[in-house]
Formats: C-alpha cells, sequence, structure tokens
C-alpha cells in the first residue's frame, strides 16, 4: 500500500528511545533523561509577549509564502551582523515552519534522482531520510573521535564522484558537539567550487558555542553563490514547538525553495513569525545566560564521563551534546542505551541511531538541570561496574 520512496525511510530512533523513556516516566519508574534534543529553558518573555500581541491584533491570516517582510528583514540583518552576509531580503531569505522543514526543502530543490550528497558521518538523524525522500543517494564521510570529530577535506575528497551535487555541513555539530575549523572549511570550500557543489550548511547550533567563533561557510570564498544556509529560533530562543526557522540562498534556489514551501505548507505561522522578529532584534541576555549554563554541565558532564572506566569523550566545543565513547564494553549501542534505560534509569541515545560510524557511542544531552546531570553520571558508573569491559 505504501510507496518505496517511504519504505525506504527508516522510523526516527531518536524519538523511539525518548517515547520509551517517557512511557517509563509515566508508569511511575524514576527515569533521569539525557536524550533530549532541546533546551531545557522557557521561551524568553518578550517573545512570547510579541505571539500574544500579534494574536491580539488579529494577525491570524495567512502570509506570503516566504514569510512576513518584516522578519526577512531582520533575518538578513542578524546574516550581516553576524556572519558578515549580504542577502535580499525580498528574493535570497525563506521563513519556514522549523529548520528541518527548511532543510528538507532544499534538499528537494537540489536533488535530482541518483545525485549524491555528502553527509559527513556521524549526523544528525534527519538528513538521510531527507536524502531518501528526494530519491538521492546519502553518501556518507566519516568524521573521529581522535582527530575531535572535525571534517577533513581529505575524507570529503575521496567521496567526490561525477553524480555528487551537494555536501551537508552540520557545525557546531549534532550529534558529537564538533565545531568544525575554519582551515578545513576553507579547503572544503575550494572543493565545492572545483567540482561544482552546493553546499547545504545547517547552523541551527550557531549561537551554542563555547570556545570558537562560529564560522558560515557561506561566508568563504566562492561560496555565497553556492550555498544555501539553514538557521532556525528551535535552539538559540527555546522554540522547539514554536516551529520556525529560515534559510538564506541566491535567488534561484530559495525560489525553488519558495516553490516547494507553497504547495506543501502555504506558509510559516503568522503569529509565530512577528515573535521571530521580537527574539532577532530584543534583547539577547537570556540566551547569553543559557549558554553560560550549558558550559557549566558539559564540564562537569565531560569530566564526569571520562572518569569512568573505559569511557572516553571529547570536549564537544558546541550544541548541547556529548558524544561519549563506551566501545569498551563491547555491546551494540541500542542494547547498552536499553540496558541503561532498564536497569539504571537513565536515558540516553544509542551511537548507531547517528549511522553506523556511532556504533559504541553514546550522545548524552545536558539539555538537563546540573542535578540530573550528576544523578545519571552515578548511576551510569554503578550500571557499568557490573559489566565486564575490554
Ligand atoms: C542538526 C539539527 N538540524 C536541525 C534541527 C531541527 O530544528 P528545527 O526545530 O528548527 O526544525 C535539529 C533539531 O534537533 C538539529 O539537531
Amino acid at each position: 500500500m505504501v510507496a518505496d520512496r517511504v519504505n525506504r525511510v527508516a522510523p526516527s530512533a531518536t524519538l523511539g528511545i525518548t517515547a520509551k523513556a517517557k512511557a517509563l516516566k509515566a508508569q511511575g519508574k524514576d527515569v533521569v533523561s539525557l536524550g533530549a534534543g532541546e533546551p531545557d529553558f522557557d521561551t524568553p518573555e518578550h517573545i512570547k509577549k510579541s505571539l500574544y500581541d500579534a494574536v491580539e491584533e488579529g494577525f491570524i491570516y495567512y502570509t506570503p509564502s516566504k514569510g512576513i517582510l518584516e522578519l526577512r528583514r531582520a533575518i538578513a540583518e542578524k546574516f550581516k551582523k553576524d556572519n558578515s552576509l549580504s542577502y535580499d531580503p525580498e528574493k535570497e531569505v525563506i521563513v519556514t515552519p522549523g529548520a528541518k522543514q527548511a532543510l528538507y526543502e532544499a534538499i528537494l530543490a537540489i536533488t535530482n534522482p541518483g545525485d549524491e550528497i555528502l553527509i559527513p558521518s556521524p549526523f544528525w538523524v534527519s538528513y538521510e531520510p531527507m536524502v531518501q525522500l528526494a530519491d538521492g543517494k546519502p553518501v556518507f564521510v566519516p568524521t573521529y573521535e581522535d582527530e575531535g570529530f572535525r571534517l577533513t577535506p581529505e575524507d570529503v575528497a575521496k567521496e567526490i564522484t561525477n553524480k555528487t551535487r551537494g555536501i551537508i555541513i552540520n557545525s557546531p555539530n549534532n550529534p558529537t558537539g564538533a565545531v568544525f575549523r575554519m582551515e578545513d572549511l576553507r579547503e572544503i570550500a575550494e572543493l565545492c567550487a572545483a567540482y561544482d557543489l552546493i553546499a547545504i550548511s545547517d547552523e541551527i547550533y550557531e549561537k551554542i558555542i563555547y570556545d570558537q567563533e562560529h564560522v558560515s561557510i557561506a561566508s568563504l570564498p566562492g561560496m555565497r553563490e553556492r550555498t544555501i544556509t539553514i538557521n532556525g529560533f528551535s535552539k538559540a530562543y527555546s522554540m522547539t514547538g514554536w516551529r520556525l526557522g529560515y534559510a538564506a540562498a541566491p535567488e534561484e534556489l530559495i525560489t525553488a525553495m519558495a516553490r516547494v514551501q507553497e504547495h506543501s505548507v502555504s506558509c510559516p505561522t503568522s503569529f509565530v513569525q512577528r515573535a521571530g522578529v521580537a527574539a532577532l532584534e530584543g534583547p539577547q541576555d537570556d540566551l547569553n545566560a543559557m549558554v553560560r549554563e550549558f558550559r557549566k554541565r558539559r564540564d562537569v558532564l565531560v569530566d564526569g564521563l571520562n572518569e569512568i572506566e573505559g569511557v572516553t569523550c571529547v570536549k564537544p566545543e558546541g550544541a548541547f551534546y556529548a558524544f561519549a565513547n563506551f566501545s569498551a564494553y563491547g555491546k551494540d549501542s541500542f542494547k547498552l542505551a536499553e540496558e541503561l534505560l532498564e536497569k539504571a534509569g537513565v536515558a540516553v541515545i544509542p551511537g548507531a541511531a547517528f549511522g553506523s560510524l556511532g556504533e559504541g557511542y553514546l550522545r548524552m544531552s545536558y539539555a538537563t538541570s546540573m542535578d540530573n546531570i550528576m544523578e545519571a553520571l552515578e548511576r551510569i558508573k554503578k550500571a557499568l561496574k557490573g559489566m565486564h569491559h575490554g
């Protein structure tokens, strides 16, 4: 009954385990969750207020498909200020219901059947199915723990064929927390120009970064005309459920994405777009406070993990995930995650959910309280004591 295109796609493994943890909690089990893919902070007050005001004013109708011009202007300003990139808000910016929708539209806009799209691996769970739904072929470029999960130009070059159409860049990275290096991105940009590739740069964690400067690949020489930069409000402003994201790219690509959007979702939610303006133009204090808190939690979690026998974890430079190596315990990561959930009451995401290179790893989100992090560490330590490791 179901079309091949959809049958090719696996269900989201991250949603699977979080659902199981929630079900156990609902049964009254004491579960500490490090599974979250969203900040545990509330949306800042001034952003909420702008939404209430918009609804009160009756701003409840369809908007232009690419989003209200006021928000597209604020987004263009943001690109100028933060990323030294200049975009025409009328032609080169689109507002979408979540960064995820922008990513899907971007992939649909550039992929012909059989085209290969490079994806650095381990990778965020939705890239592979999105490429499959677009009838493209996902091709993975490995990144390794002992290199801090950086994406190297050498590994990218190895995977380029005459079918390669584009590359997905995700820095700061989910699940590894890596921030790709400027010198690597420069050489990857040269490869994109040499082989006529389009970069889709998912910068949703741009603002959640610790000791590094964020680099937009579109700002590197020759890249503005061949990059679709994706960003959104979910992580920086704690607005995951609001569904608001955006993309900037040359007019031809934005027009193509707009065609998909017009015929699928029509437009992003009207009053949520007003709140987006408030988020970008209003005070950034809540964001800064959240990042300070994430940094403290990261240090406690990562140091704690490295103290556990047989476990190693590189210090993530961005996002709010630790990607820790448990391969000494020799289990498949789905089994290990299940065991930790059932025996220790700790919910984590199996590394293999992020591609086969994630096998042996567990992703732990520190978008949860310091108390939860410390409790989880204790429980994991105790649970692992009873397990043999190599
Ligand atoms: C790497 C990455 N890109 C995109 C998204 C989706 O963001 P949004 O909520 O804006 O659709 C997520 C959310 O988890 C993510 O981790």
